[in-house]
């Protein structure tokens, strides 16, 4: 009679997706790609938190474009996790496996300017452009030019959300005028 496995005792080899890169190159990426999709849910729980959040004369504005971005944060969480396991390594599977690989630092304040809100945004997505530029380097280290590709993109995109947060916050005080 054959025995059963039990569910979740299959080691993580049996997830090894065939691909030309070397074993340091997936180990390298994967850690790379991983810190970058913890990141992704940060910044997209953290400008919904700021979406839900904000208030003063500029409601419409800053509620709107912090919807757009999250928006934009979120659509690249899929592709990252993909990215991983298209290259034959294992991705974030929780909440807590969330919180153990991001170093964007989340905002639990009971209020945030809206001055505030778009300050911390403008540094945590130049943060972001920075993490994604030192994964592209380890990505042509390696030859990956697909991992560079999209990177390339996520990178122009991080960019944009950073002018639009810093060009709404010239001039803005801590009241949000
Ligand atoms: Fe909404």
């Amino acid at each position: 009679m054959n025995k059963s496995k039990t569910p979740g005792t299959r080691s993580a080899a049996a997830l090894n997706t065939p691909t030309h890169l070397s074993e340091e190159a997936v180990r390298e990426i994967s850690a790379a790609l991983n810190g970058l999709l913890a990141d992704a849910f940060a910044l997209y729980l953290k400008t919904k938190n700021f979406h839900w959040h904000v208030s003063g004369p500029h409601f419409r504005d800053y509620h709107l474009l912090f919807d757009d971005q999250a928006a934009q944060i979120f659509a690249t969480t899929d592709e990252l996790a993909e990215r991983v396991r298209k290259i034959g390594g294992t991705t974030l599977r929780s909440i807590g496996d969330i919180a153990k690989h991001q170093s964007v630092k989340d905002n639990n304040d009971p209020f945030v300017s809206p001055a505030e809100m778009l300050r911390e945004l403008v540094a945590d997505n130049k943060a972001a452009v920075q993490t994604m530029r030192n994964a592209h380097e380890l990505a042509d280290k390696h030859e990956d030019v697909a991992t560079a590709s999209i990177l390339e993109n996520f990178i122009d995109q991080a960019e944009q959300r950073t002018w639009f947060l810093f060009e709404a916050s010239r001039g803005a005080d801590a009241s949000g005028h």
